[in-house]
């Protein structure tokens, strides 16, 4: 038989025979507690039969209908996103996950401005501290400088501004005009480039793994909303991470009352159970690419009706469950454990975040922000460490940006698992640092 090469690139590989709650089984027996739901996705738990019963249905029934008309299973999941979604926000577009949703949703934005007579607008701002996906124009928007090695020259050259980062804000840290000051470079950056170049603003409203749980300045996020307006720009939230009660609301932008024109989700859509991301827009940017017969094409996969089936269910559960308001108090428990094991730790400079997207900056010195050298690998080490205790974390920062370790446990997760998992982490951090 040929060697097939699974992982693509060698990486540590583990056997994980089955998924129930918080849990990973490995194949020999042992039980690793996901501090992380895999890539920030599992909300609900693992395993659940309800939402299992629903994909089997959608199988059966519809297995697989394009273009993407409506089934039971596509109807299901209207029904629930009614649940959860701005009443601003009537479009839906459903793909295979998040990159593809913010590739949809970049390319509405420049159809929208060249709908509306603004053809000139086919810019994207995004941040220096980002993350928005695999594909070749999702990358382009990354401030990622690790996932954009060896690519760069292929990129699209989109305006960039700097991601609000109140630890290390050039005014200081935590100084009190942080987000004007970031609201300003977004200004700068507009003016430089020219509005008139400019379809759309992207960002994460609370920055993911590349910046580890990086909540903005208060002021910040009703500021860039105002100035979106002012300057004829989108404002495109990237909720791929934060949607769907993730950081203790149902959408992150609602910390601020604000609404995009475009928001972006996946991952905890449909919890896990399937690939899916959505894209919902404001009636005033879909019914201008409709007037202007402009198309929005589906993925093949996009819809997909067990996908759909799974996130109506997911979604249905995390009402019925009550489970956001479970995600904002298990957070602010989370925060306090915390808050309690890295208080006076000599190499935890930060611990920050929202809800169940929480993480820890590791560095050299606390004093002066140093980091540890690239090559310590600290981040990789204190994942390994702690796996190999039984707990998954999820390694964060961009490269350039280190050492941030990032937590997202399901919502289900109990206090006693959330000890464990800080006193894990603590002991990871000792031993990597020490
Ligand atoms: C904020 C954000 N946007 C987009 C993506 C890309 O989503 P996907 O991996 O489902 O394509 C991710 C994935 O980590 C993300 O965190």
């Amino acid at each position: 038989m040929t060697e097939r090469h699974w992982p693509f690139l060698p990486s540590r590989n583990v056997a994980i025979d089955r998924a129930e709650g918080v849990y990973l089984v490995t194949r020999d027996g042992q039980r690793i507690l996901d501090a992380a739901g895999g890539a920030i996705v599992g909300n609900i738990g693992y395993g659940r039969q309800r939402v299992a019963d629903a994909v089997y249905r959608a199988t059966l029934d519809t297995t697989y209908v394009v273009p993407p008309w409506l089934t039971p299973s596509r109807e299901a999941l209207l029904g629930a996103l009614d649940n959860w979604l701005p009443e601003s926000l009537t479009r839906v577009h459903v793909t295979s996950g998040g990159s593809e949703a913010n590739e949809a949703a970049m390319k509405m934005a420049v159809q929208y401005q060249a709908a509306i007579g603004e053809p000139t607008r086919s810019r994207i701002i995004h941040r220096d501290l980002s993350y928005h996906g695999t594909t070749l124009a999702t990358t382009a928007v990354s401030g990622h400088e690790g996932r954009r090695r060896g690519l760069e020259r292929a990129l699209t050259p989109y305006p960039v501004t700097p991601t609000p980062y109140p630890l290390r804000c050039p005014l200081g840290s935590h100084h009190a005009d942080c987000g004007a000051f970031y609201v300003e470079a977004l200004r700068a950056t507009i003016q430089r480039e020219g509005a008139e170049t400019i379809a759309a603003f992207l960002a994460e409203p609370i920055t993911g793994s590349s910046g580890g749980a990086l909540v903005p300045p208060d002021d910040y996020w009703p500021a860039v909303r105002a100035m979106c307006d002012e300057f004829g720009i989108l404002l495109i939230m990237d909720e791929v991470m934060t949607g769907f009660g993730r950081t203790g609301r149902d959408f992150a932008c609602q910390h601020w009352s604000v609404l995009p024109d475009i928001l972006v989700s996946g991952k905890g859509l449909a919890g896990g159970y399937a690939p899916l991301g959505g894209v919902f827009a404001t009636e005033q940017v879909g019914s201008a690419l409709q007037d202007a017969g402009f198309g929005v094409m589906f993925n093949t996969f996009g819809a997909h009706p067990a996908a759909c089936a799974a996130a109506a269910e997911v979604l249905s559960i995390l009402r019925e469950e009550d489970l956001v308001t479970r995600a904002a108090a298990a957070g602010e428990t989370l925060s306090r454990l915390l808050e309690d094991a890295f208080a006076d730790h000599p190499r935890v400079v930060e611990c920050r975040g929202r809800g169940l997207l929480q993480a820890i900056e590791v560095v050299q010195d606390v004093e002066t922000l140093e980091p540890f050298p690239q090559a310590d690998n600290v981040t990789a080490r204190i994942v390994g460490k702690a796996l190999g205790k039984g707990v998954f974390f999820y390694g964060g920062g961009t490269g350039s940006v280190r050492d941030i370790v990032c937590m997202g446990p399901p919502f289900i997760i109990t206090d006693a698992e959330l000890e464990t998992l800080v006193a894990v982490l603590r002991e990871s951090v000792d031993e990597v640092t020490r």
